[in-house]
This record gives structure tokens, C-alpha cells and sequence, in this order.
């Protein structure tokens, strides 16, 4: 089936979509910063219990991906990224909401998710009701020589 340019399918992948989300992992995230995951390590998650693939396609093609968990009723979005080309197109935003339902359908009640402070999607996050509620001083070590914090953001799934 072909879709239409604007229109963004969300659809649930698995450990075969994993060249697709590679891919996808490729094209988005700076390598300046360090915060895209190798193949293994995507590899070893996927097959893990409460752990779920969301793919966006956009043109037909896989334009994004969020992968998940949830355990003892707190879900966590472990990634987010969308293809360049289809960046501020909705797509993200698109793949968080799926995430939120998902969560809920999965017993959820706490969501919550760790970013880069000064990384564009914090203020996806936010915009869908995420707050600060940690921080990890200087986790992540950007290739300038500088070290970056990482924010934990949080909100009630039913919220
Ligand atoms: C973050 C990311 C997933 C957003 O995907 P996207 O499909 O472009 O997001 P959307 O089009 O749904 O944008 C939603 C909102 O996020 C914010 N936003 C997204 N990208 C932005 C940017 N480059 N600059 C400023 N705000 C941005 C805006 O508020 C935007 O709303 P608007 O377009 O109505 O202004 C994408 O930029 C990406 O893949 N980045 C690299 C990977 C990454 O860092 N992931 C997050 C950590 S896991």
C-alpha cells in the first residue's frame, strides 16, 4: 500500500525491523553527542519481556521509530528519532502519543523517559505534559569536549 507524501502510519515492528531502525538511528541523531545505541544493543533489547517497537511510516517508507518498556507499571520511552527528511512533520510528536497509549494499555500509570538537556525534543516532551523530576550531572560527552546533563522527565500516564 502506498501512502499519501503528508500521511504518517504508526505500526508495531520487531526485531526484523531492526535495518529499518538502524537506519533511522543513523540519520537522526548528531553523532556529536553520543545518544544513538549500537545495533546490538538494540538487538539485545527488542526480544525482552514488556519491551515494544513503534515504527512510523511516512511515503511508505519507515520514517521514525520509538522503542519502549514497561515494567511494574512504569513505562519508559528509551528512544525516539525521526529521519531528517521527515523531521517537523508531526512524526515525533505522532510517535509519542502512540507511546502514551500504548503505556496505558500496557498497565502503566507512571511514564517516563531520560534526555539530553538542550536536545529540540525536550520541548516535545514537555508540550505533552513531561516534567523534570532528575538529573544526571554531565552523563552524556559530547565529541566538543563537553559534557552534557541528562534529564529525567516524567508524567502520570492517564494525565
Ligand atoms: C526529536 C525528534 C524525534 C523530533 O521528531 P519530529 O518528527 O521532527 O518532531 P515533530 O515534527 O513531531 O515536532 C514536535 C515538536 O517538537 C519540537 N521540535 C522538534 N524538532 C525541533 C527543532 N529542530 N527545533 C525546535 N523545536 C523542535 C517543536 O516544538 C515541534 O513542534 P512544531 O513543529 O509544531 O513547532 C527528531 O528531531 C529526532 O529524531 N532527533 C534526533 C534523535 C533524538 O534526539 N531523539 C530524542 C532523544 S531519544
Amino acid at each position: 500500500m502506498s501512502l499519501a507524501a503528508g500521511q504518517i502510519l504508526i505500526e508495531e515492528g520487531g526485531l526484523f525491523d531492526l535495518d529499518a531502525v538502524m537506519q533511522v538511528m543513523g540519520d537522526s541523531f548528531d553523532p556529536a553527542f553520543g545518544e544513538a545505541w549500537t545495533a546490538p544493543q538494540c538487538a539485545g533489547l527488542l526480544p525482552m519481556p514488556g519491551v515494544w517497537l513503534s515504527l512510523a511510516r511516512r511515503g511508505g517508507t519507515v520514517a521514525g521509530f520509538a522503542l519502549s518498556r514497561v515494567i511494574a507499571g512504569e513505562a519508559e520511552l528509551l528512544l525516539l528519532a525521526v529521519k531528517r527528511e521527515s523531521q517537523r512533520f508531526g512524526v515525533g510528536r505522532k510517535l509519542l502519543e502512540q507511546f502514551i497509549v500504548s503505556a496505558q494499555r500496557r498497565g502503566a500509570e507512571q511514564l517516563h523517559l531520560e534526555v539530553r538537556e538542550g536536545n529540540h525534543a525536550v520541548t516535545l516532551y514537555t508540550e505533552a505534559g513531561f516534567r523534570e523530576v532528575g538529573r544526571r550531572k554531565n552523563y552524556y560527552n559530547g565529541r566538543d569536549g563537553k559534557l552534557y546533563d541528562a534529564l529525567t522527565l516524567a508524567r502520570q500516564a492517564g494525565s
